[in-house]
């Protein structure tokens, strides 16, 4: 079989080979973390709770057909507000739902294929005001930020990144998705690929609609070197590693 053939049939549904393979779920095998963890003692920043945030355009319709790919961006910050909405809005937890006494699954802003919720998202921040530039990790189930590192030459290493797309030097932060692939694959083993895949349009058409509301705007990004990304993201490229981008700014 040729490579569009594979690819062809990577996007058709195997949930009935399902009924063949055993799990890592079925055998009892422990379940990976909800979130990934990270070190208590890193610089961790509080983000506005959702409840705090005034939207500025809550129409949801109006926010529908206003939506479009932006892909000029002007000087002007993100606030903070802004930034901890954009983030609830893309991954923000509702609950976390406990099973035998063990966080089993979170009930998030956005769907996921048995609520594996297999994303991580990294940000890179250029321009929001009161943080400085650099790479950050959301904290989704506490709701906050944490700071990872500096990135020396971040404009030019982010563009070189995403194949010389020069808007992504000038968003406000670069919102970069990877995915933590054993969370899903736990319960759904060969299954798990696609449905994460799947998954990871939701986060990113959230995105959209809530750039809209906060007259940000914000494009997708499917076209960038892996190995790049990753490295600016300090993933393993194998069982964590970049699925999408989309970066912010105002414009
Ligand atoms: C999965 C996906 C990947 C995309 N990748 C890119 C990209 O790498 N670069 C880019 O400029 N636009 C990218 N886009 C944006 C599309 O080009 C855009 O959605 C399309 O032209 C329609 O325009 P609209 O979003 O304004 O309706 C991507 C969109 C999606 C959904």
């Amino acid at each position: 079989m040729n490579k569009i053939d594979d690819n062809r049939n990577f996007m058709k549904s195997n949930f009935k080979e399902m009924k063949n393979i055993v799990s890592d779920q079925k055998k009892n095998l422990p379940q990976p973390p909800l979130q990934k963890e990270f070190d208590k003692e890193s610089e961790i920043i509080d983000l506005v709770p959702i409840e705090e945030i005034k939207i500025e355009n809550d129409n949801l319709i109006s926010n529908m057909k206003n939506r479009k790919s932006h892909r000029q961006f002007n000087d002007e910050p993100l606030t903070l507000s802004e930034l901890s909405f954009l983030l609830w809005a893309s991954q923000g937890v509702k609950s976390v739902f406990e099973r035998n006494n063990k966080s089993y699954a979170t009930f998030r802003i956005v769907p996921s294929a048995g609520s594996r919720h297999p994303y991580e998202t990294y940000l890179l921040i250029n321009n929001v005001a009161g943080l400085k530039k650099g790479l950050y990790r959301y904290l989704a189930i506490e709701h906050k930020l944490m700071f990872i590192d500096e990135i020396k030459n971040q404009k030019e290493r982010i563009i070189d990144a995403t194949l010389g797309q020069k808007f992504t030097g000038e968003a406000a932060v670069v919102f970069i998705w990877s995915c933590i692939t054993y969370r899903g694959e736990w319960r759904y083993n060969i299954a798990a690929h696609k449905a994460m895949l799947l998954d990871a349009g939701h986060i990113c058409q959230n995105l959209y609609l809530a750039c809209e509301s906060i007259n940000a705007g914000t494009c997708a990004i499917a076209a960038y070197d892996q190995e790049k990304i990753d490295s600016i993201i300090n993933v393993d490229g194998e069982n964590e590693f970049s699925v999408y981008l989309s970066p912010v700014g105002k414009y």
